[in-house]
C-alpha cells in the first residue's frame, strides 16, 4: 500500500511504515509506531502529554493498517491506535542525527555520593528552615545538595516569602512560563499538565523542553491531609553509573543521541533536545534528562532500535525501588533537589495537597557550592 499525503510518501512494509518526508526517508518499525501513536488512548488531548508507559510495551506483531488524509490507524491484537500525519511529518522532516561516541569517564562532582547502598544522609535529619534563612545552615544545605542531590528542611512559614528567602540562599527564583513562585495543587487550571491532578506521576526530571532545564527544584508544603501523595526520589547519577559500568555500548548511545522534549499549551510551544546522559568536555556525567510524559516524537534512523533499547534499560534502572527514597509530607516541610541529577515522582493521593514551588538555576547552586568549598569561615551574613 502506498499513499502520498501532503509532502510525504507513506509505504506499508513488512516491518512498519516507510515515510518519505521533507528531509529524509525513515523506516518506522511497528514497535516505534505503537509507542508514538497519538490518538486519545495514547496522548492526553487536554495536556498533550503521553499516557503510555515508557517502554516495555514494544510490539512485534504486524497490525492491519489503514491510511486516510489525517492519520495512519493500526489494528493490533488488543485494540486500535493511530498516529497523525503531522507526527509522521515532524519525524521525517528532521535531519538524520550524527552519532559521536562519548563514554562517561566519571559521574557528577567529586563530592557527589551516589545512593548505591545506604539511604542518603539528606533524608535522615531535616535542616531547620529558619537556620537556613538566617544563613547559619546554608553550608549544610549546600553540602547535602552536592553530596546527596537533595535536602529536606522543616518549619518553613507558609507563603511565597519563605520560598523567596530560601531560594535566595542558593541563587534566585527563576521566572518561567509557570511564573516565579508557582502553586501546585490538584484542580488548578493555570497550565495543562499532569502535575495538577491527583494521579501518580512516574520518575522524571522537569523541563526537558527547556534548553537550560532548571538546576534546582524546590517545594514547600502548604497544606496536606488525606492519604498517599508521598514523593519518591531516585539518584539518576547512581542509576546511570550502574548501567554504563556494565554496558559501554549503552553508554555511548545514551550520551550521543538527543531525546526531544516538548510542552504545548495555548500560546506556548516549547521544544528542546539533549542526550539522556549529558557529559561535559572532560567526559564527566553532568546531567541526567528523563521525562516520558513530555517526550516528543523522534527517530534515529539506523540507531533507533538500539537507542530505544538503551533508553528502556535506563528507565528500568530508575525503577529499581531498592534505590528509591520516599518522603512523606507535612505543612512547612521543604524539599530541594538537583533536577540535573535526581528524578522525582509522586504517589496518587486523596485529600488536600498543596505546595508552593520554584526553580533555581544550576549555575547558581554551583556558584554557592564553590564559595562554601573555597572558604570554611564564611559568616551567615555572607549568604
Ligand atoms: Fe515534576
Amino acid at each position: 500500500m502506498r499513499q502520498t499525503v501532503a509532502i510525504m510518501d507513506i509505504d506499508v512494509t513488512d516491518d512498519g511504515l516507510r515515510v518519505g518526508g521533507s528531509a529524509r526517508t525513515v523506516d518506522l518499525s511497528w514497535s516505534w509506531l505503537r509507542d508514538h501513536c497519538d490518538d486519545t488512548s495514547c496522548v492526553d488531548p487536554r495536556t498533550g502529554q503521553r499516557l503510555l508507559g515508557s517502554f516495555g510495551n514494544e510490539s512485534h506483531e504486524t497490525p492491519r493498517v489503514s491510511l486516510d488524509s489525517s492519520c495512519a490507524a493500526f489494528e493490533w491484537g488488543d485494540g486500535v491506535t493511530s498516529i497523525s500525519l503531522d507526527r509522521l511529518a515532524a519525524v521525517s522532516g528532521r535531519i538524520d542525527p550524527v552519532h559521536s561516541k562519548k563514554h562517561p569517564a566519571s559521574v557528577g562532582s567529586d563530592e557527589a555520593r551516589l545512593w548505591d547502598s545506604a539511604r542518603p544522609s539528606a533524608a535522615k535529619e531535616p535542616l531547620d528552615a529558619g537556620e537556613v534563612i538566617a544563613g547559619h545552615a546554608v553550608p549544610d544545605l549546600v553540602e547535602r545538595m552536592t553530596v546527596d542531590g537533595f535536602a529536606v528542611l522543616a518549619g518553613a512559614a507558609h507563603g511565597a516569602e519563605a520560598v523567596e528567602q530560601i531560594a535566595s540562599k542558593l541563587g534566585y527564583v527563576r521566572r518561567t512560563i509557570f511564573g516565579d513562585v508557582w502553586e501546585l495543587a490538584a484542580g488548578l487550571t493555570d497550565h495543562a499538565d499532569s502535575a495538577y491532578t491527583t494521579s501518580s506521576i512516574g520518575l522524571h526530571t522537569d523541563a526537558t523542553y527547556m534548553h537550560d532545564a532548571p538546576g534546582v527544584q524546590m517545594f514547600i508544603c502548604q497544606e496536606r491531609d488525606g492519604t498517599g501523595g508521598e514523593s519518591i526520589l531516585a539518584d539518576g547519577f547512581a542509576a546511570a553509573d550502574r548501567l554504563v559500568r556494565v554496558d559501554s555500548r549503552v553508554a555511548d548511545l545514551l550520551t550521543s543521541y538527543d531525546v526531544v522534549g516538548e510542552y504545548v499549551e495555548p500560546g506556548v510551544h516549547l521544544m528542546a533536545e539533549r542526550p539522556p546522559l549529558r557529559v561535559d568536555g572532560t567526559g564527566r556525567l553532568v546531567q541526567v534528562t528523563f521525562n516520558n510524559y513530555d517526550r516528543a516524537p523522534f527517530h534515529l534512523a539506523d540507531a533507533d532500535a538500539d537507542f530505544r533499547d538503551a533508553y528502556a534499560k535506563l528507565g528500568r534502572e530508575f525503577e529499581n525501588e531498592e534505590h528509591w527514597c520516599r518522603l512523606e509530607w507535612e505543612p512547612g516541610q521543604v524539599l530541594l533537589f538537583d533536577n540535573w541529577r535526581v528524578l522525582h515522582a509522586r504517589a496518587a493521593f486523596t485529600g488536600a495537597r498543596r505546595f508552593l514551588g520554584a526553580y533555581i538555576n544550576h549555575e547558581d547552586l554551583d556558584s554557592v557550592a564553590r564559595l562554601v568549598g573555597r572558604s570554611g569561615d564564611l559568616q551567615a551574613d555572607d549568604f
